[in-house]
């Protein structure tokens, strides 16, 4: 029954609070399921959340992010060993449309350079669900929190959203209207899993 699901979109975006529930809902259904995320919570994960809250370097932020993901993959690996559905909230696409993003001017091809990065060293998900929302929503959706951080800027999210668009196609894709209510997108989800694996 093993499968292994990311959840990208940008910042406001919703794709945690709809994660969680996707998690709660395929439990509910006796599934083996494991919920993580990107920045993780080990050491290397503690440092890039220091490289974003800081506005480090962006080449120095682009490494560590992938590092933190090389660690996280052996982690993956076990888990789908063990047969689970695993859900992640960010993963590499958030490095090659956020990365991109700031590296964007000082490089040609960031968004490629970031996948050669990366390509072979870590695992490709099964099913990856982009939460699509115009940044201007999103930005108004954040203001409601107390602390902005850096990549929360409209402007920059604006790019990050224009990189997700350029990334997310193909059949490992799912693009998702997420305006929509939380339960739809919910089910939305709930179902492109569990569909996927009767295939
Ligand atoms: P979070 O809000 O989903 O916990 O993510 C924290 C921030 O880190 C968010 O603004 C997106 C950013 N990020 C990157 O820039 N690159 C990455 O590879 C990942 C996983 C997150």
């Amino acid at each position: 029954m093993n499968t292994f699901v990311t959840f990208e979109g940008i910042d406001g975006s919703g794709k945690s609070t709809v994660s969680g529930r996707v998690c709660e809902e395929l439990k509910r259904r006796v599934l083996k399921v494991v919920l993580t995320a990107e920045p993780t919570k080990t050491p290397i994960g503690e440092f890039v959340n220091t490289c974003i809250r800081t506005n480090a370097n962006p080449y120095l932020t682009a490494f560590t992010f992938i590092a933190d993901r090389i660690q996280h993959c052996a982690q993956i690996t076990q888990w789908l060993d063990e047969g689970k559905i695993v859900l992640c909230d960010r993963y590499a696409e958030s490095t090659y449309a956020y990365q991109g993003a700031q590296l964007q001017g000082t490089i040609r091809s960031p968004m490629k350079w970031l996948q050669d990065l990366s390509n072979g060293k870590i695992i490709i998900p099964d099913r990856t669900f982009l939460f699509v929302i115009p940044p201007v929503k999103a930005v108004a959706r954040i203001q409601q929190r107390t602390e902005l951080i850096p990549f929360e800027r409209q402007a920059f999210l604006e790019r990050v959203h224009r990189n997700y668009l350029r990334l997310c196609t193909g059949p490992r894709f799912t693009r998702l209207d997420a305006t929509l209510p939380i339960e739809t997108l919910v089910l939305q989800c709930v179902q492109t899993i569990i569909g996927g694996k009767n295939e």
